[in-house]
């Protein structure tokens, strides 16, 4: 989510850095900075905002002959986009930039709040940095006291740090997010969290692994994995920028889609352990009195909520209705002090969503954001924010932001169904379970992907599509369709099975294409009965469904899972893949489709 670059070597390393967190940009913006250490001098800038801010100020300093430098541009998760918070952090002779998040950061912190160390922003990752000046104080070895800072850490990071006690040497290390080591045969060392800033100046890369740490320095590069040195083998690098920035997929929208483990991780991560779960951006006095919820968003936001609110209900047992966000403000709502708020938005931008949010104030709600971005004009509005940790998405095509909307509105459900009472124990530790285990789903599988490629091929005309689901599956049949509009631009409609007797069975032929989503979780034998009616009727059926259907004219086969949230996060990756290869075969540009924008900021 953030971006982070490093350089060792003798060309003007300010420039390097920049331009390399330039490559990095699309992944966060919030604020960025660089350290350099060079003739034992440290320098340090950081801007908030994005990096021209950072250019403009050091536009008078220059570096000439050997140094170091490290560079980051942040996409916050911990803390507000303040200067303060924005990397490289400081202790008194060292500076890190980490990209990831620590999950015990909180313990980190106290206990060396207790040895005396001063915290002077709200990240987690500036523990980091004074764990490590601490270690180093009881050996005066940097590359022990980096070992031993590593092994504290738990959650993922990709970290850079710089200490003036060895004014030559970059100490790295990797755990869950990616970090690249890079160099050329001009003795010119590179890191980077992902090739593109890498491009045109390293010629061969090692991509570190989980567990890897060690440093660099002109004369060595040393990488470590439990305690051991590792014969490094580095392979040639890529010249096609655009290319690298998609991680070499076709299509931003193909590489978020596979980010959506990772981020859904980043997502759970610090705010669930095994028999709780915990916001830091609230605490209880935040829902006193509530008595019920009130959701508004606008596209696949708004499916996020409508699936959502059969989560409330059901775990929580709070009534919840959702709205479209651009209906709601006109409808001269009826409003209650007791219910609380929620808008949920990627952006954190739409307009409408973003006036819904000012009636709510205005007439005295608590409001809550679910939102992707900090410091949009949404989070700065709502009373608290619960930052989903996406990334910045770039394709037009929402999949990573809805993944990671629908991972913190269950969170959200199960925090507040525990506050109330309302929820067994028995019942919460299995969402717990069925939380922790949906990274693990959302990994796509090459031979899952495979098949919806050649599938794809057999849906490219057709008078309109029908994706169909009950319960929780309706909202995600409508986020299927919209997905398969968007990029692909055949006519296609979410729609209740138990509905479709009453009017859309009419259209039932062999070209009307119906996506029935038949989970075994939730109403197994309703939907079968829904999509027998359709078969009959001679539509042509794509089964998505752990127990095969013979009545099916094509069938995409699911895990048995026993959680209907891993059936449906499961079947949200197939609806996505499915509408991204449809809208390739098409030809279409999936990352910008036509008439689309990504943040719509007008009525
Ligand atoms: C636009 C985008 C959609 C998005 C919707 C709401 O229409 O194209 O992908 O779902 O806005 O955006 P938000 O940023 O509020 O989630």
């Amino acid at each position: 989510m953030c971006g982070i670059v490093g350089y060792i070597g003798k060309k003007e390393i300010k420039n390097i850095l920049l331009n390399g967190l330039k490559e990095l940009e699309y992944r966060g913006y919030d604020s960025a900075g660089i350290a350099i250490i060079q003739n034992e001098n440290m320098q340090v800038f950081k801007a908030v905002g994005k990096l021209e801010n950072l250019e403009r100020k050091t536009k008078n300093f220059k570096t000439e002959g050997f140094g170091i430098g490290i560079g980051h541009t942040r996409w916050a998760t911990h803390g507000k986009p303040t200067e303060l918070n924005a990397h490289p952090h400081l202790g008194k002779f060292s500076y890190v930039v980490h990209n990831g998040i620590i999950e015990n950061y909180k313990e980190l912190k106290e206990s060396l709040e207790k040895k005396g160390y001063q915290f002077v922003s709200q990240t987690d990752t500036e523990t980091i940095i004074h764990l490590f000046e601490e270690n180093y104080k009881k050996s005066n070895d940097a590359f022990k006291a980096f070992k031993e800072t590593i092994a504290k850490l738990k959650g993922a990071f990709a970290i850079l740090l710089l200490t003036k006690a060895e004014p030559n040497t970059i100490f790295f290390a990797k755990n869950g997010s990616p970090l690249i080591l890079g160099k050329n045969d001009e003795n010119e060392i590179f890191f980077a969290s992902s090739d593109a800033p890498l491009i045109g100046h390293a010629k061969e890369i090692v991509y570190l692994e989980d567990g890897e740490y060690g440093y660099a320095n002109e004369k060595e590069i040393r990488i470590f994995r439990n305690s051991k040195a590792i014969e490094i083998k580095f392979s040639p690098l890529t010249d096609d920028k655009e290319f690298a920035q998609k991680g070499g997929y076709r299509f931003f929208m193909e590489k978020e889609i596979y980010e959506q483990s990772r981020v859904v991780s980043e997502t759970i991560m610090g705010r669930v352990t095994q028999d709780s779960i915990d916001f830091d951006e609230f605490d209880e006095s935040f829902f006193e009195n509530i008595e019920n919820i009130k959701i508004c968003a606008c596209g696949t936001s708004y499916h996020a909520g409508l699936a959502s609110a059969y989560l409330f209900e059901r775990l929580a047992k709070i009534p919840c209705s959702v709205e479209i966000a651009s209906e709601f403000r006109y409808k001269e709502p009826l409003l209650n002090k007791n219910t609380l708020f929620i808008v949920i938005s990627q952006s954190g931008e739409t307009a409408d969503t973003l006036e819904a949010l000012k009636i709510a104030k205005k007439a005295g709600l608590r409001t809550l954001a679910v939102c992707n971005v900090d410091n949009s004009s949404i989070v700065r509005l709502a009373d608290t924010t619960v930052l989903t940790r996406a990334g910045i998405e770039k394709g037009v095509a929402s999949t990573k932001a809805f993944a990671t909307q629908m991972m913190v509105l269950w969170m959200l459900v199960l925090y507040l169904a525990n506050l109330r009472k309302n929820i067994d124990k028995n019942v919460f530790e299995k969402e717990i379970d069925a939380i922790l285990h949906t990274p693990k789903i959302l990994v796509v599988k090459n031979h899952l992907h495979e098949k919806i490629k050649r599938l794809s091929k057999r849906y490219l005309h057709g008078h309109g599509f029908f994706y169909i689901g009950r319960d929780l599956f309706f909202p995600l049949a409508l986020e299927g369709a919209l997905k398969l509009k968007e990029i692909s631009y055949l006519h296609a409609e979410g729609y209740p099975a138990g509905e479709m007797k009453h009017g859309p069975i009419a259209l039932a032929d062999p070209e009307l294409f119906t996506i029935a989503l038949m989970p075994k979780n939730i109403l197994y034998e309703k939907i079968k009965s829904n999509v027998e009616e359709l078969s009959a009727r001679d539509s042509t059926i794509l089964a998505i469904s752990p127990y095969e259907f013979e009545l099916a004219d094509d069938f995409i086969k699911t895990a048995d899972y026993n959680h209907p949230m891993l059936e449906f996060f499961e079947m949200m990756l197939i609806v996505q893949l499915l509408a991204l290869e449809i809208a390739v075969r098409l030809g279409n540009d999936v990352d910008m489709p036509r008439n689309l924008a990504k943040s719509v900021t007008v009525e």
